[in-house]
């Protein structure tokens, strides 16, 4: 059975590394794990007075996206110290209309990345912080923090260094594990 993963990338510009490394996942993700992104791009700005009967249609589909997936998995660079400002947009928009979140109970993962050499760190963790309030699940380990990730990439944008393909091979394996682990309890949470 191949549980779906939503893959939220963190990063809007065409050529992203993350999306680079997000497609890297998708191409290499194990049997038990089908992931697709989920655009966040299109997403309005949250604003409450907005959260009416009828919000955004981008809202919606966004909303159902995350819902229907069995586990989340964010792939995002470091913008000053945190998450770029569409990702926390996209986690507002699906926390709420308040108490139907869309993020209840779902088993997650987060692989953070930057061109300088602390990986993402700072970006990595404001998320986890976040995913602890919204009840998901994140593994916790391998923590994946991909420094200096342009050098891991050839010309066409794939992931040559053997490494870091051994480093994602290896966590896709354990996020695969953790996502049927947590599968009961995901379901629980969303059909309450
Ligand atoms: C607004 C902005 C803030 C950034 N802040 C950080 C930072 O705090 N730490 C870091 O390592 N890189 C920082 N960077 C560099 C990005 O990590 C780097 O450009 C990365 O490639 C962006 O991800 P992407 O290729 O997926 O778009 C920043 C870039 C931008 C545009």
């Amino acid at each position: 059975m191949s549980r779906q993963i939503a893959v939220i990338v963190g990063s809007l510009r065409k050529d992203a590394l993350s999306r680079k490394i997000a497609q890297h996942l998708i191409d290499t993700a194990p049997k038990g794990l089908k992931l697709n992104i989920v655009e966040i791009g299109e997403l309005p700005l949250y604003n409450e007075d907005l959260d009416t009967k009828t919000p955004p249609k981008a809202w919606v589909d966004f909303r159902n996206a995350v819902k229907q997936a069995d586990g989340v998995l964010f792939v995002t660079p470091e913008y000053n110290r945190s998450v770029p400002g569409a990702l926390k947009n996209a986690i507002d928009v699906g926390s709420r209309p308040y108490g139907a979140s869309a993020w209840n109970g779902k088993p997650g993962a987060v692989v953070s990345l930057s061109q300088g050499a602390i990986g993402g760190f700072g970006a990595n963790h404001h998320l986890r912080q976040m995913l602890v309030f919204l009840d998901v699940l994140p593994l916790q380990q391998p923590e994946i923090y991909l420094g200096s990730i342009q050098k891991a990439l050839d010309e066409n944008g794939h992931v040559a260094d053997e490494g870091v393909r051994s480093l994602l091979a290896g966590f896709l394996k354990r996020f695969e594990h953790w996502v049927a682990t947590h599968s009961a309890a995901h379901e629980l949470a969303r059909a309450s």
